[in-house]
This record gives structure tokens, sequence and C-alpha cells, in this order.
């Protein structure tokens, strides 16, 4: 299949057909659709998709939605550090243009104690275009910094949002609970 003939419901239903594969087991998910993203990121996203309201970022596209799984097209701004949250589900980074400093977090600590959280950076590294990282419990926690003015990503979510999400101090060793839109955290 050409390039140009991948469709987003191509993808779409590749990623779909990947989550009933391997249910949770989100590191075969990705292997299974290393090719179909590749696809998408080589085609010209310039001017399709609806716009959204993003929670970090200030332009977001939704490209594919369908009241759980989701697909954005989203440009991250330079040199604004996104700090280390967490999600509650899959998510999927892919990088169609610019350099992504991005990193992954295992939570060491069980949780119990309240504000408190001690985070260990597990994958730290610059995303270049055709790039991927999987972002998944247990270790879904994550920040990035785009490091260029054109860093657009394809980030692909299998479900939900938890609502109230947790955003981590690793310095501190500390985290709170915040929904992003509520809270206003940018
Ligand atoms: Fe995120």
């Amino acid at each position: 299949m050409s390039e140009d003939s991948y469709t987003m419901r191509d993808l779409a239903q590749a990623v779909q057909a990947q989550m009933v594969l391997h249910g949770k087991d989100a590191a075969k998910i990705l292997e299974g659709i290393r090719e179909p993203v590749s696809n998408i990121l080589n085609s010209d996203l310039s001017n399709i998709g609806v716009m959204r309201e993003g929670n970090h970022i200030e332009e977001s596209r939704y490209l594919y939605y369908d009241g759980e799984m989701s697909i954005t097209f989203d440009h991250l701004p330079e040199g604004k550090d996104i700090p280390p949250h967490d999600h509650g589900i899959w998510e999927m980074l892919a990088i169609y243009s610019g350099q992504l400093h991005h990193t992954v977090y295992d939570r060491e600590d069980d949780g119990s104690k309240e504000g408190y959280a001690k985070l260990k950076a597990i994958d730290d590294r610059v995303l270049q275009p055709g790039e991927m990282s999987m972002v998944a419990p247990p270790a879904e926690i994550h920040s990035f910094t785009a490091l260029t003015d054109d860093t657009w990503s394809v980030t692909i979510v299998g479900g939900k949002y938890k609502l109230d999400r947790h955003y981590y101090d690793p310095a501190n060793s500390s985290c709170r609970i915040a929904n992003p839109k509520k809270q206003k955290v940018v």
C-alpha cells in the first residue's frame, strides 16, 4: 500500500486490531502498530483534523475519536516543560516533525503516602521524526519538552484518561492530584 493511500481509518482499524489481539499489553501493541503509524507519519497531515482543547498544549487536532480511543495531531510548544504526569491508560507519542526531549518514569513507592511519590527515570531521550514512545501502566508517567518550534506529534490514547490525574515533582518526591482542565495546568 502506498503511503498516500493510507488513511486515518486504516490506522484506527490497525490500532483496534492490535488492542483486540494484545489486550492491555502496550509493548506488544506498540510493536504491532509501528508500521501503520509510520505510514501516517509519512503522509501529509497539515490540512486534516478537527480542533480540540488540549491539556497542555496550544494546538491539538482530532484525527480520530470514537468515544474511547483517540488519535490526535499535537503541536508541542518549544521550550515549555510539561511536568511529569500520568494518564490511567496507555498513550503513544510518535514524532511527525521537530524534536522532543521525552522522559518516562517508573513510580518506585506504593502510593500509600498521600502527596509522596518517588520517581525513577527509565527512558530519557530526544525523540526524532519517525520515532515513537509508548507510555503505559505501570510505567505511565512522562514529561516532555519540545526542542524546536515545529514539534508535532501523532498521539494515540487507548481509552479514556482517568479523571483525577497525578502531577509529579520528582526533585521534591511529591505529587498532587489535578484535573488538567479544571486546575488550568499547562
Ligand atoms: Fe501525557
